[in-house]
């Protein structure tokens, strides 16, 4: 087992990268987080540096600055990367297509090019289902078409960036990357201190529901229930944060020459009303819900075969819905306006 790896992590102070520095440390690693904090901020940080019981290096910083990623590197001196710098509001980057393009295609060239300086090879990326697009048929394999029928600039990004390091890796060899493509991530650490805290209106369902639960909005709109699902509802593959961060860790070990792809989610579909419910459970009280029409360019069901991940990296999903639902509402009732919260206190 690998143990003691310094890591570079982008976009180190989001949602999902505080949960897996926490597993990193966990397993013996150093991650070094780098972020600009334009969806973010300095007290995640903290959090989780009382969570791990040590101070970590935090770099503030636009990873699409390369000279200042080769001072981190030159700092650091780091064995490895996880990528996961970005923006990702899906209806965000259909209005502002130029933005996401720049900074996601961008920051990855930057990193790419500070990586190759340095003589570091080792890297991991922040995938999504998204890059499957329309899909042919469920559960969605690695092997599934990807491409057809991406709807929105982010999901363009994910799926060109994913083109940009296989062909970085096709040209040279030495390169050893992992694309991890996540289907939703949801819930929180169990110790309630770090959390997915969206900024404005939430997008997606889980925080929607958790702000909801809190008596923040005072409803959930439930996009469409003529879908063809068991309830009508929407159905995905919620996996919770924690297992998605144990799974870059078993990434990392796993890091071979060339490109290797895995799907991490759980292979099992929840519908919007059966989360809804979940969460009821979790907080003890009833969520309001009302049925709004269809939300433009969502698919009935989405959710994906997580074997290949299992057989490759010994992974695999061990929380339910009911488990993210107590640790979210954890979360979102110690922190009823996330990180800001701590910051007025
Ligand atoms: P997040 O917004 O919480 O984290 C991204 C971090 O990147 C933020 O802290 C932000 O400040 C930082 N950042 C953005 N642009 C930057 C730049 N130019 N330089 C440095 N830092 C920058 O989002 P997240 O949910 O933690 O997502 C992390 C990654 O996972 C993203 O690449 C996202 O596209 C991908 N992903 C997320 C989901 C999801 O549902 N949350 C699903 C699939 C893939
Ligand atoms: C889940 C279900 C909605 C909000 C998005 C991105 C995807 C990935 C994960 C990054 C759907 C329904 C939602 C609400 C609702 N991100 N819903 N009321 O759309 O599966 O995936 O996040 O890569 O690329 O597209 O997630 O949480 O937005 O929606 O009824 O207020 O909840 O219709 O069925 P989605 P979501």
């Amino acid at each position: 087992m690998l143990t003691g790896m310094r890591i570079v992590l982008t976009g180190g102070a989001g949602y999902i990268a505080t949960h897996v520095a926490v597993e990193l440390c966990a397993m013996g690693h150093d991650p070094i987080l780098v972020d600009d904090l334009s969806n973010s901020c300095r007290t995640a940080v903290s959090r989780v540096e009382t969570i791990v019981g040590r101070p970590l290096p935090f770099i503030e910083l636009d990873v699409r600055d390369t000279e200042g990623l080769n001072a981190v590197f030159a700092r650091h001196t780091p064995e490895a990367v996880i990528h996961f710098a970005g923006l990702k509001a899906v209806g965000e980057s259909v209005a502002q297509p130029v933005r996401y393009y720049d900074t996601n295609i961008n920051s990855t060239l930057s990193l790419l090019s500070a990586m190759a300086s340095a003589g570091v090879r080792k890297l991991i990326f922040s995938s999504s289902a998204t890059v499957y697009g329309d899909p042919e048929a469920l559960p969605l394999t690695e092997e599934s078409r990807v491409g057809v029928g991406i709807t929105n600039p982010y999901g363009w990004t994910k799926f060109m960036i994913e083109q940009i390091l296989r062909d970085t890796a096709q040209a040279d060899p030495t390169w050893e990357i992992s694309l991890l493509r996540y289907f939703n991530p949801v819930g929180a650490h169990e110790s309630g201190l770090i959390g997915e805290d969206p900024t404005g209106i939430p997008n997606n369902l889980m925080p929607f529901v958790a702000q909801v639960a809190t008596g923040r909005r005072d409803h959930v709109n439930v996009f469409g229930d003529d879908y063809d699902t068991a309830d009508g509802t929407g159905v995905r593959d919620y996996i919770h944060v924690t297992d998605l961060a144990c799974g870059h860790v078993a990434a990392l070990e796993h890091l071979r020459p060339g490109v290797s792809t895995h799907n991490l989610g759980t292979g099992h579909g929840t519908s919007v009303l059966e989360l809804i419910h979940a969460f009821e459970q979790a907080c003890g009280a009833p969520i309001p819900y009302q049925v709004a029409p269809r939300r433009p360019g969502d698919l009935a069901s989405l959710y994906c075969s997580p074997t290949r991940a299992r057989a490759d990296l010994g992974w695999v999903a061990t929380k339910t819905v009911l488990d993210a639902c107590r640790d979210s509402w954890r979360w979102q009732s110690g922190n009823p306006h996330g990180y800001a919260d701590a910051q007025l206190a």
